[in-house]
Parts: structure tokens; C-alpha cells; sequence
């Protein structure tokens, strides 16, 4: 997992869309499309959301997400449906994506095979490398995403391959503004981190706590700035008893308002004994920030799985859930 996570920066500077996905994604782009929904669970969910969080400003149409086995009403054909599954077979996934076929709606998907790359004779498949966790894939198929979203939405488009070198530069810099992984990882060994962000980094900070929990096997939540002021708030002074630890992922980009906010809300957590730690740098677009700060805390999440001596890699409860309910089909 060290060297996947290692490989990020690489990864990111690995895919180019083939001609059928290509061609869809133009097609569309001429067409116009009413909304575009991005369907995929766990680390394959990761990728559109982030990606979502980013273009939605730009984007005129509403970009959503399904984690589930369902699309709200309001996808039908005129709507663009993009399925991610790193293995191809995550059936809450594949359901989403039948009742997507089923109504009519443009649909392409990413994968590495599977039962989705199965359907490339009736939609756009863009076949990603396999032999990684699906989490470790994120970089492979936020450039999937970035590429074809891009060319539906049109306007200055991101080079993956910039993206690439800026992320490699930022991992050599961390030391500037971060911890070390290392060393972070040691603060976290006796707690329970709630990651908290607001805006383009909530995906970042539900990212990180999914990989505490599948690399490191622990338990880890994650909140979001305005929301969480009008509730977790009110927890604070539990938090210490139960061992949670606040860790605010801050934006250089944050409007004056939600800066405010955040400085405000460390003050009431710090009068409670709970300071939160802070995780903040520079960089020069809101996607690089996200994707630094990712691979930063990716790094973090693998630390703490070899302070604790478990296997980062191995999904032992994901793999074992799957095959109960695919016995019960
Ligand atoms: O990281 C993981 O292994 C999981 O979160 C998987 O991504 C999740 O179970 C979905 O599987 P897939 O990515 O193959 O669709």
C-alpha cells in the first residue's frame, strides 16, 4: 500500500480516453445533457465526488452522485450517467447502472473488467489498469473522470499530466506546512479522528476517513463546516472522554465567512480541552489542494497501519460481506 500510495502522483498521468469514450463524451458535449449523475461505492465513489465538488461551480447542469442501488426520479434520458467499479462487479453499483440503461440514459462506465466491462458492446467502457485496491486507484480514475467530465462541460480544461508533476512537487514539500506521515500518524495512534472541511475538501476528509478505516483499521469519522456547527458542536466536551480527536482540513480558498467559521469553532473546541489539528497548505487550484492533501493523508492512513502492524492492503470484512450476499442472490 506504501508504494500505491507512493505512485499517486504517477497514476494520475496514466490514462487517456479511448476513441468510443471520447466520442461520447463530445457527443454530448454538442447535445447537452440536463444533469450528469456519477454512480460507484467506496474508493470508487471517491474519485466523482471529488471531481463533483470541484466542476460544480462550473458546471450548468447538476452533477450528482448515487452510493447505492438506486438513481433518484429526476435521472432519465436526457441525463448522463457516468459507473465507476474498479473490479466491474459491486452490485449495488450494477444496479444503479441497469435502472440507468433501463431509462434510457446516456451511460459510460470505468473499470478494470468484470460484469461491467461486459456491457462495452452496448455503452462506452474505458477499461482502467487492474492488479491495485480500488483506493489506491483514485488518481487512475479521478483522470478518468476529470477527462470525460471535462469534455462534456467544456471550458478551460485540466491537464492531468501538470496535475501529475504539481502533485509529485507537493509531496517533496510537504514538510514546509505538514507533519511528517510519520509523525501524525503517532498522534493518531490513541484516537479516534473526526476529519472536518468544508466545501471541495468534504470528499477529502470523507476520503480520509475511509482509508484510517480500510488501511488502518480504525475507526474514524469526518464532518462538514457550516453543518457541523449546528450540531457536533454541542459534543465537544465528549469528545475527550471518548478519545476523538477533531482534525480541521482547511482551504486556502475559503471564503472570509467560512474562515471565520472555522477560527470560531476551533476557539469553542480549544475552551473545551479538544484543540483540533490543523492541516493546511499552499496551492495554486482547488483541485491540487484536494488531491495533495489526499495523498498526504493517504500517506498518514498507511503510517498508522504499520504503527499498529495490520495489513493495509487486505479488505478481509469488505471481501467476506460480498460473499455472503452474493451466496444469498
Ligand atoms: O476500497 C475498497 O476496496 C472498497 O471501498 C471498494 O472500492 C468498494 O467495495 C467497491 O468496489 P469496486 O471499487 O470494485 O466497485
Amino acid at each position: 500500500m506504501r508504494g500505491m500510495v507512493s505512485s499517486f502522483p504517477d497514476l494520475l498521468n496514466v490514462i487517456t480516453l479511448n476513441e468510443v469514450v471520447t466520442n461520447f463524451a463530445l457527443q454530448i458535449n454538442s447535445k447537452k445533457t440536463n444533469g450528469i449523475c456519477l454512480i460507484g461505492m467506496g474508493g470508487s465513489s471517491i474519485a466523482g465526488e471529488m471531481i463533483r465538488c470541484i466542476l460544480r461551480e462550473r458546471a450548468n447542469v447538476p452533477i450528482i452522485s448515487v452510493r447505492g442501488y438506486d438513481i433518484p426520479g429526476a435521472v432519465n434520458k436526457d441525463w448522463t450517467v457516468i459507473t465507476v467499479s474498479y473490479s466491474g462487479n459491486t452490485e449495488e453499483t450494477l444496479s444503479a447502472f441497469d435502472t440507468a440503461i433501463n431509462r434510457g440514459c446516456k451511460v459510460c462506465a470505468i473499470t478494470t473488467g468484470g460484469e461491467l466491462a461486459s456491457h462495452s458492446e452496448i455503452i462506452p467502457v474505458q477499461i482502467i489498469p487492474s492488479g491495485l485496491q480500488p483506493r489506491a486507484a483514485l488518481p487512475l480514475i479521478i483522470s478518468a473522470v476529470l477527462l470525460i467530465l471535462q469534455t462534456i462541460l467544456g471550458g478551460e480544461p485540466i491537464d492531468p499530466r501538470l496535475l501529475s508533476e504539481d502533485i509529485r512537487t507537493q509531496s517533496k514539500e510537504w514538510s514546509r506546512s505538514l507533519l511528517k506521515p510519520r509523525e501524525f500518524a503517532e498522534k493518531l495512534k490513541q484516537t479516534t479522528p473526526v476529519f472536518v472541511a468544508s466545501g471541495h475538501l468534504v470528499p477529502v476528509a470523507y476520503r480520509a476517513k475511509c482509508q484510517m478505516n480500510e488501511n488502518a483499521k480504525v475507526p474514524s469519522f469526518y464532518s462538514e463546516i457550516p453543518e457541523s456547527n449546528h450540531n457536533e458542536i454541542e459534543a465537544i466536551d465528549s469528545f475527550g472522554e471518548r478519545n476523538l480527536l477533531p482534525i480541521f482540513i482547511r482551504s486556502s480558498f475559503e471564503s472570509q465567512r467560512i474562515k471565520q467559521r472555522f477560527d470560531a469553532t476551533q476557539i469553542i473546541y480549544s475552551e473545551q480541552g479538544c484543540t483540533p489539528i490543523t492541516v493546511q497548505l499552499k496551492a495554486k487550484t482547488t483541485l491540487e489542494e484536494a488531491l495533495t492533501l489526499t495523498h498526504y493523508l493517504d500517506m498518514v492512513s498507511v503510517e498508522l497501519a504499520d504503527i499498529r502492524s495490520v495489513d493495509s492492503t487486505s479488505v478481509p470484512r469488505i471481501s467476506r460481506l460480498k460473499s455472503i450476499l452474493s451466496s444469498k442472490r
